[in-house]
């Protein structure tokens, strides 16, 4: 060992020394951190930043009193473009700024525990085989969907949580089918999971939920999902994802019924997931929307509602819309502006005939029934930050204009700005075909059901939405008693509650024409029937199924009907 004698004095100049130059090294580090901060954001994104941070945590965003209703709405949404350009991919990001500002926005999700304790945030994934993992994700083969095995989930600290979610967990390119369902739609779930195997699907399956549905009720649909299969009734790779660890405890419980769905598209793995409401039935593969021109063109596939013209929005909320819509988007209204002219500017900014005349039937004519949202696929990469869009304007001051959750998913890729379109068929009416001849009028046809549907453009059935049996609600005691149409058909209650719960004929679909026979309510099965006329040449497009449609359909609502066995015996039958 050698040991080298210095005196006193050189030690305290070199500590000196010594000191001088971490000082200078760590001033360097912030410089250059700075640097490369200034460099990475503008000085638009600058600003932002210093707005977003401003942002008071508010959930839902319903406006002070002294606040008008729909600014909120602009403000988010705003505040949500700017978090894509500037907050989502940005590397550069001081961590703390980056935590206030993801609270400001997203105070629904669960951050603190995210940052507290990372592997306890994750959902619970469970597989039909026993397997439950957190802090991992389920990865499927590219070509074939198959289950390969789960991979850690790595969460990049330095980069926002949706950037994360968008880069690092979400697998790329992956495909499934996702169901929203909370207590009460089990029976409805597993229907739809008999009818999945039926038509032979090969997606896997996630239910989202947040931890309302029991270990009991799992393993009823698990089973369900996997009893007495065979080439033609495959077993089906079922997942349950528990999201409710990711969600801030205080605002939980907001994401009850349809806006649970929200979670369900946000949540599930898949990166293009096909979105299931439980009593939705899908009467085709549904690999087919994969190769649909819209999905293809716009990452994303909708599906258009019953148009009724009678159902309106009142002046003040078709200003709010207008005012909303107008300040986000660039259409630019001139005053006494003609139809045409309108059409024309829409058409200009969307790029589609029908998103076009869809924003002006809904800001010009005050039409509140634009979308059905049974059915929904939708391209996360494309679509992420229009999915929280959605989100926040189910939470906002403007939430109550529409039913649930059906509007929210086009309204929000409108106005962030983004194309979108509606399948070009209208929605129809699907059931048994009843011929109505009367002497002055000639024949038409009537056609009355709870079953919504929705059909190609060749005819054939795609989906329908509403369950598979007469009636979905079990009303008939109430409905026999206060329907004079239902006590003068039915001379008992217990014939009503027989029809009801008889599986439906699905023989026709009749489109009606909204200006002339439009839909109309009939009262019956607790105000969920409809019925809608025909007439050639006159009113409204008929579509009779041919033979081997309707034995095909007759198949599916067999499948959907029938008993829910379970080979544990009878105490476990739903
Ligand atoms: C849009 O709305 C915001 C917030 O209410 C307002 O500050 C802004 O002036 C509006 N812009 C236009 C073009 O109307
Ligand atoms: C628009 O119409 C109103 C009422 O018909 C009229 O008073 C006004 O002058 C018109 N404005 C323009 C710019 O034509
Ligand atoms: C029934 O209709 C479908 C769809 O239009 C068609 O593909 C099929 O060939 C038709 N079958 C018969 C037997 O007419």
């Amino acid at each position: 060992m050698v040991f080298v004698h210095i005196p006193r004095r050189k030690k305290n100049i070199l500590g000196g020394i010594f000191i001088v130059v971490c000082l200078y090294w760590v001033l360097l580090q912030r410089a250059l951190f700075k640097d490369r901060l200034t460099n990475g954001v503008n000085h638009f994104c600058l600003q932002s930043l210093e707005r977003l941070e401003e942002r008071p945590v508010k959930w839902p965003t319903i406006p002070e009193p002294n606040g008008r209703i729909g600014d909120d709405v602009i403000e988010t949404l705003l505040d949500l473009r700017d978090y894509e350009k500037c907050v989502m991919f940005n590397p550069a990001l001081d961590y703390d700024r980056l935590k206030i500002v993801q609270k400001g926005l997203f105070p629904y999700l669960n951050l603190d525990l995210l940052y507290a304790d990372e592997k306890k945030f994750w959902p619970v994934y469970s597989r039909w085989d026993g397997q439950s993992v957190q802090g991992f994700m389920p990865r499927f083969s590219e070509d074939e969907n198959k289950f390969l095995g789960f991979s850690k989930i790595k969460y990049d600290q330095r980069l926002s949580f949706w950037g994360n979610w968008h880069r690092n967990i979400m697998q790329p390119a992956s495909r499934g089918i996702v169901i929203s369902a909370g207590a009460g739609q089990v029976e409805d779930c597993a229907r739809l999971v008999k009818v999945l195997r039926h038509l032979g699907n090969r997606l896997p399956i996630e239910i989202v939920h947040r931890g309302d549905l029991s270990v009991d009720e799992q393993r009823q649909i698990f089973q369900i999902s996997t009893e007495e299969a065979s080439s033609h009734f495959p077993a089906q790779d079922l997942w349950f994802l528990d999201v409710s660890s990711m969600l801030n405890p205080v605002y939980a419980k907001r994401f009850k019924s349809f806006s649970n769905k929200w979670l369900a598209v946000v949540f599930s793995t898949f990166q293009n997931p096909v979105l299931l409401d439980a009593d939705t039935i899908p009467f085709t593969s549904l690999d087919l929307y994969y190769n649909f021109h819209q999905f293809k063109t716009t990452g994303a596939v909708f599906f258009k509602d019953r148009k009724v013209n009678s159902d309106l929005l009142d002046k003040e909320q078709l200003d709010t819309l207008k005012r909303i819509f107008l300040n986000l988007t660039d259409i630019t209204p001139i005053e006494n502006e003609s139809t045409e002219s309108m059409k024309d500017k829409l058409k200009a900014s969307f790029n589609d005939d029908i998103a076009a005349e869809t924003v002006y039937n809904m800001i010009v004519k005050g039409q509140k029934h634009h979308m059905e949202s049974g059915l929904v696929l939708i391209d996360k990469t494309q679509h992420l930050t229009n999915l929280l869009a959605s989100i926040a304007l189910q939470f906002s001051s403007v939430s109550g204009y529409f039913h649930g959750d059906k509007e929210w998913f086009w309204i929000a890729q409108a106005l962030q700005k983004q194309s979108f379109t509606l399948h070009p068929k209208e929605a129809s009416n699907v059931g048994k075909l009843g011929r109505v001849v009367s002497d002055e009028k000639g024949e038409f046809y009537q056609l009355c059901s709870v079953q919504l549907s929705h059909t190609d453009v060749d005819g054939s059935l795609l989906w329908v939405n509403g369950g598979l049996r007469t009636c979905k609600k079990d009303s008939w005691t109430s409905d026999y008693r206060d329907n004079r149409r239902i006590s003068s058909m039915f001379d008992s209650e217990e014939a009503v509650r027989e029809y009801y719960q008889s599986p439906v004929q699905l023989e026709a679909a009749i489109i009606p024409d909204a200006e002339i026979k439009p839909w109309i309510m009939t009262g019956e099965c607790a105000m969920f029937t409809y019925c809608t006329l025909y007439r050639e040449g006159e009113f409204g497009e008929v579509i009779k199924f041919n033979e081997t449609q309707k034995n095909a359909y007759r198949e599916i609502v067999r499948v959907w009907n029938s008993v829910i066995h379970s080979t544990e015996g009878p105490s476990s039958v739903i």
